[in-house]
């Protein structure tokens, strides 16, 4: 069986449409994949609770526990790696990862990001995509190297910016195409695996 370990920071919208197409489209019976494990770096998140619900093991590795940044992701890798991910999806996981913690996964570490890569990397997405004018906004599915948010695009959606458009009201438009693309992406991307 491949398994999947995902990475979250808060809510879990995107780890759980991922597991909720996981269960519909039989994913262990036509990819051989399953969602073994959704580890969050913040304790008390919703995520953690739905996984939990899901029948999904979870653990938190909190960032505030570790003096640096290394031990955070020597502790982070091994409670991933107890779990022989043949892939690892970012879902809203707002922690920076080292260049050694991504050459580790390297070829199986995914992530999606709230913005049509290359444009507007790093955060406040949609606001910086409204001040600039755009039409379109959208999110992508990239591999995961070690500049930030950068990385071979697998998949992208895009949703019109509307007049009078707010950051928030965008970020809702662009998570219901995110929540459509993440696991379309990962379910090609375990075919080749
Ligand atoms: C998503 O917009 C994701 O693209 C971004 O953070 C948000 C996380 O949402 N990186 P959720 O936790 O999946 O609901």
């Amino acid at each position: 069986m491949k398994n999947i370990v995902i990475l979250i920071s808060g809510t879990g919208s995107n780890m759980a449409a991922i597991v909720r197409a996981a269960g519909r489209q039989q994913w262990a019976e036509r990819l051989g994949a399953r969602v073994a494990a959704v580890i969050s770096n913040r304790p008390g998140v919703q995520g953690l609770r739905t996984a939990q619900q899901a029948g999904i093991a979870t653990a938190v590795i909190d960032h505030k526990s570790f003096a640096s940044r290394a031990e955070f992701d020597a502790a982070l890798m091994h409670a991933i790696d107890a779990h022989q991910p043949a892939l690892l999806a970012l879902a809203g996981f707002m922690r920076v990862l080292t260049p050694g913690f991504v050459a580790h996964y390297t070829g199986r570490i995914v992530n999606i990001h709230p913005s049509l890569l290359p444009a507007f990397p790093g955060l406040h997405t949609h606001q910086r995509a409204i001040d600039a004018g755009c039409k379109l906004a959208g999110a992508t599915v990239h591999r995961v190297t070690a500049e930030l948010d950068h990385g071979p695009i697998l998949a992208q959606a895009a949703v019109p910016i509307l007049p009078g458009d707010t950051a928030g009201a965008l970020a809702a438009r662009v998570l219901t195409q995110e929540h459509l693309i993440y696991p379309r992406a990962l379910a090609q991307l375990l075919q080749t695996l």
